[in-house]
């Protein structure tokens, strides 16, 4: 059984999770106003991925009796100065969501929730990934600042990403 406490604590995760597919899926129509349909495609997948963190909270609710409580979704910005600043976006916010999750964490710790703390191990571990992609796409697109060719060829890179479910869910 969740603690009214952690069920709250993670129904906002679900609230953010959710925010980050929005902010994403933003950011993929930006890309498409660009002409750049490589990075939208990466942009839509990361929208696509969000979804399913959302989802693993709500079904871990679900599994411990508690009760999802869905939230309205702030609005996402719907412009960026330039490809590069879209990255550094994307670097800030999970910089923030590795934060929420820490939080998260450190809550289940304080209460001996041993089961939470199992769970969002997992999360622990994604949000390293997280900011490792973005990271390394925003010092790709340093490195070619004075490659014009660089950003087409990058969005044909980009363009190969696809969204695979995961295996241990439904969604
Ligand atoms: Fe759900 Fe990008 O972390």
């Amino acid at each position: 059984m969740l603690s009214q406490k952690m069920e709250e604590a993670i129904n906002a995760q679900i609230n953010a999770e959710l925010y980050s597919a929005y902010l994403y899926l933003s950011m993929a129509t930006w890309f498409e106003e660009q002409q750049l349909p490589g990075f939208s495609v990466w942009m839509r997948v990361q929208a696509k991925e969000e979804m399913t963190h959302a989802l693993r909270f709500h079904n871990f609710v679900n599994d411990r009796g508690g009760r999802v409580k869905l939230t309205p979704i702030d609005g996402p910005p719907t412009d960026w100065d330039s490809p590069l600043a879209v990255f550094e976006a994307t670097l800030a916010h999970e910089q923030k969501v590795t934060g929420l999750i820490n939080d998260l964490m450190a809550l289940a710790i304080e209460e001996n929730d041993f089961a939470s703390q199992g769970f969002l191990g997992w999360f622990v571990d994604e949000q390293v990934e997280e900011e490792a992609g973005a990271t390394d796409l925003v010092g790709k697109m340093k490195l070619m600042q004075d490659a014009p060719g660089g950003l087409f060829m990058l969005d044909k890179d980009l363009a190969a990403r696809i969204f695979t479910p995961p295996a241990d869910m439904v969604v």
